[in-house]
């Protein structure tokens, strides 16, 4: 059993992460400051508002509580946000993280599971992205949180540091218990936007682009069910705790799908319409990003094993349909 501090434990996957926790058998502490996290989905553990660009916050966390380990989900994540407002991305997702491995180093805690992006690869010609594969992010987003991977491994050479920075590929679908969900304010991301489009929640999804040098000419990405990546960091927590090395690992399914298809498959699931029309190109966006997922299977005996794609949009619908991310729209 291991007293685990999750930063960012009220967002999407951080919830998801403290509900495998708990299953394995730890104790989840969340500190989230509640800005793009809920309150309702801090249901498995203690609660600390707090935010990491605050070093006080964070030092009387680590004091009340003693953790083992960190699991680190706080961070803007929007590709067109990062684009338009790049200074908030390098403040909350750099100087947070460089706060939060202050605090670390402070209390003497030196495990942590960090969640990095497939955003941090460029352009590539690689039919599967690969860890080797050339590092070369499109947009601020994805540079910041390169950034941090080159902290981590800083910190480790001088510090001791040891960690698991995950690269997530599209983290998609919901709890299969429908205890927590996706609900993001504004919503950016494409499932979620379809399913709003399949329930008329609104009246049309807008595709980003079809002149990409992709098989219909969409965006192709590489979705992977929110259950499957909040297990990946919970076998990275039990690594780090036996003594294992630093990991740095993709996080995908290596099954590619582009726009059309997730909205084809969005009406297979659901049985509805989903009303579309094609726009230009979104600013930041690489045509292809699908995973060579080997490094999680060979190291921690990962498997994706819940991200079919139909059951991620099953599960996504059914939480779009239940509980508070309904009670948001
Ligand atoms: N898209 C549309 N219309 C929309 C919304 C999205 O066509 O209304 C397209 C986008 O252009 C993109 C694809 O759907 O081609 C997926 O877009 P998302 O916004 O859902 O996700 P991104 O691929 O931009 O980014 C996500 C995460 C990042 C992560 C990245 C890694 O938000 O944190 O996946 O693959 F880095």
């Amino acid at each position: 059993m291991a007293v685990v501090l999750v930063i960012g434990g009220a967002g999407y996957i951080g919830s998801q992460a403290c509900k495998e926790l708990v299953a394995a058998g730890h104790v989840p502490v969340v500190f989230d400051n509640l800005s793009a996290g809920r309150r309702e989905a801090v249901q498995f553990g203690p609660f600390v508002e707090g935010d990491i660009l605050d070093p006080s916050a964070l030092a009387s966390a680590f004091a009340e509580f003693k953790p083992s380990a960190v699991m680190h989900f706080a961070a803007l994540t929007s590709v067109p946000e990062s684009v338009a407002q790049p200074e908030r991305y390098w403040r909350i997702n750099v100087a947070g993280s460089l706060a939060l491995l202050d605090a670390m180093r402070a209390a003497g805690a030196s495990k942590l599971v960090f969640s990095s992006t497939a955003a941090v690869y460029g352009k590539t010609d690689a039919e599967l992205i690969a860890e080797s594969c050339p590092l070369a992010p499109s947009n601020p987003y994805g540079a910041t949180k390169l950034t941090v991977e080159t902290m981590l491994r800083d910190f480790s050479h001088a510090h001791g540091l040891r960690y698991a920075a995950f690269r997530y590929f599209n983290v998609a679908g919901a709890d299969p218990d429908c205890q927590v969900g996706e609900c993001h304010q504004p919503e950016t991301h494409l499932i979620p936007l379809v399913l709003q489009a399949a329930s008329g929640q609104r009246d049309n999804i807008t595709v980003f682009g079809n002149d990409y040098a992709t098989p219909d000419g969409t965006c192709v990405r590489d979705y992977v069910h929110v259950k499957d990546v909040a297990t990946a960091h919970v076998l990275a927590l039990q690594r780090l705790l036996d003594g294992g090395d630093s990991l740095v690992s993709n996080l995908g399914t290596g099954r590619g799908y582009s726009v059309l298809d997730v909205i084809g498959r969005v009406q297979a699931v659901t049985g509805l319409a989903v009303p579309h029309t094609v726009a230009e190109r979104r600013p930041g966006d690489p045509p292809r990003l699908v995973c060579d997922g080997r490094a999680a299977s060979t190291a921690l005996g990962w498997s994706p094993a819940r991200s079919d794609i139909d059951a991620m949009i099953a599960d996504a619908w059914r939480w779009h349909q239940s509980g508070w991310a309904r009670a948001q729209d």
